[in-house]
């Protein structure tokens, strides 16, 4: 009890004052694995991993944003905001009244990007710092006009271990000093594709391997020296459900392909229309495992509505199935589903002076990860979505508080208290009767060796 009441105001004290005036800048490394899905981490094996959220923190379960799709949830990561907000609502993205067209080949022109500001570009303008980045959607390109001041163009063909040394040889720089940094990595999202997450015969392997590159990024820090020093996050943008030629959608079998434009495809097919009474009458009963809304019928928590580059309708596959116009079946796994699914979600582990040692949350939001990041940096945030406070309790300079300290807490307080009002009631008690019996307490005290 004393114990708690000695944190409760080592918390008070410790979390009024910010970051000390002689204390070292503070460094982030941000890592994605794409399509990561949270239980993988109960599934199968990752020893590196273990090892690397044991001396942190881990969130097992991650909410992200709807679409659950790559470009878009790695954008919501970095600025904070719901796809509407931050522009890059879908893997594919067709723009009207500039006719352009968005994908991730096509990926480079700002227009897309400059919606929103990424944390990089903050950090570099807001603090005059510098940014680094071995790849992660959007670092190759001039967004607001600024790139990370080191950076690698997108190519899937470079390796993991090259992108790594060239983040520690950027990290391990003094002039000028990397504050922030991204890393990226397309596994195991290509293999989950490929095989679907049920094939655990191959997804073992591939797993397997992604937690090696974890114990070999860990061990290059270390004998940088880095490791102490340097905040590593760990994280992915969405999970993956299997997919079967047993659940497909055949658009064509519904309506005639050139009354509208495939904009997105599955599992969120994003459909433009010549004419949208015709085409949403088509396609409202096409099949009972998908949803066709209108735009303006999104539903709200989605927060997938307020921006021109989301079509006219779009119809969402339920989880496992495909939407396609007449093609088979061409990858076992999917994603881009509802973001309340569980297989959608990916996990965050996080390790540094910033956070905590030894702490697991259940879930936090994608959004959260930006205002926690701006934290750590002591960047001011964009406005966003995300809220500081679901993230408190993996930072080492919050106070955190669950339930059952807040009960040990509020007991505690009431002992004391009580223990007060009694000695306070007493010595008022005391100070009263003093006088009248002060003699006749002598005398019984004077009697007790007797009774003894
Ligand atoms: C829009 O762009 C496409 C190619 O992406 C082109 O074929 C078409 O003519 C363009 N339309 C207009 C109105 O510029
Ligand atoms: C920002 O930092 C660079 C060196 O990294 C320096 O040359 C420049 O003058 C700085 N700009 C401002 C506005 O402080
Ligand atoms: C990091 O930089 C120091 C000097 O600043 C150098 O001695 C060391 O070899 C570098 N380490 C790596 C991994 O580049
Ligand atoms: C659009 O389709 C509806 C329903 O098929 C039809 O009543 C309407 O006339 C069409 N509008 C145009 C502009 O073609
Ligand atoms: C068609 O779909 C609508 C809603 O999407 C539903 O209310 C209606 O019952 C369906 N009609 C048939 C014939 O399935
Ligand atoms: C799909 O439709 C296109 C266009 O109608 C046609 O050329 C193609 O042969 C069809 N493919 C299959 C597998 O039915
Ligand atoms: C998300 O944040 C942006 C920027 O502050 C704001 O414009 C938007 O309304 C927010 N969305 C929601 C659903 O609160
Ligand atoms: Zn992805």
């Amino acid at each position: 009890m004393h114990l708690i009441l000695v944190f409760f105001f080592y918390g008070i004290i410790c979390c009024s004052g910010s970051h000390s005036a002689y204390a070292p800048m503070p460094r982030l490394l941000l890592v994605s694995f794409d399509g990561f899905r949270a239980d993988y981490l109960k599934k199968y094996e990752f020893p590196h991993l273990q090892d690397f959220i044991k001396d942190g923190v881990l969130v097992e379960d991650i909410t992200n944003a709807f679409i659950t799709k790559t470009f878009p949830n790695h954008y919501s990561i970095v600025t904070g905001l719901y796809e509407e907000s931050h522009g890059i609502v879908a893997n594919e993205m067709f723009d009207a009244a500039t006719n352009k067209t968005f994908s991730q080949f096509n990926d480079k022109d700002p227009f897309w990007w400059n919606e929103a500001v990424p944390i990089w570009v903050t950090n570099q303008l807001q603090e005059n710092r510098t940014s680094a980045s071995a790849m992660w959607p959007g670092t190759d390109v001039k967004i607001h006009n600024t790139t990370p001041h080191f950076f690698m163009k997108y190519d899937s063909a470079i390796g993991f271990n090259e992108r790594v040394e060239n983040i520690i040889a950027w990290l391990n720089s003094s002039n000028p000093l990397v504050s922030f940094a991204t890393l990226y990595w397309e596994e195991p999202d290509a293999s989950g594709h490929k095989y679907g997450p049920e094939d655990t015969k191959n997804m073992i392997g591939v797993l397997k391997e992604v937690d090696n590159l974890i114990g070999l990024l860990v061990e290059k820090l270390k004998a940088s020296k880095l490791w102490e020093e340097i905040n590593v996050i760990i994280t992915s943008d969405h999970g993956m459900a299997q997919c079967s030629p047993d659940r497909l959608i055949k658009l064509d079998d519904c309506i005639d392909r050139n009354s509208y434009t495939l904009v997105d495809k599955s599992p969120v097919a994003a459909i433009l229309p010549k004419n949208e009474t015709y085409v949403y009458n088509m396609l409202k009963n096409c099949s009972a495992y998908m949803k066709i809304y209108l735009k303006e019928e999104i539903p709200d928590h989605y927060h997938y509505h307020h921006n021109k580059r989301i079509q006219p309708i779009i119809l969402v596959a339920d989880e496992g199935w495909t939407i396609v116009q007449n093609e088979s079946l061409s990858r076992l796994g999917d994603h881009g589903y509802d973001n309340s699914l569980r297989s959608m979600h990916p996990f965050l582990a996080a390790h540094g002076p910033a956070f905590r040692k030894g702490y697991r949350q259940n879930s936090i939001y994608t959004v959260d990860i930006y205002p926690m990041m701006c934290h750590i940096l002591g960047l001011m945030p964009q406005p966003n979505n995300g809220t500081l406070s679901h993230a408190k309790c993996l930072l080492a300079d919050q106070w955190c508080i669950n339930v059952p300290e807040a009960i040990g807490i509020v007991i505690g307080v009431f002992i004391v208290l009580t223990t007060l009002t009694c000695l306070i009631i007493i010595m008022k008690s005391r100070t009263a009767s003093v006088h009248p019996f002060s003699r006749l307490q002598l005398q019984e005290d004077d009697d007790d060796p007797l009774i003894g």
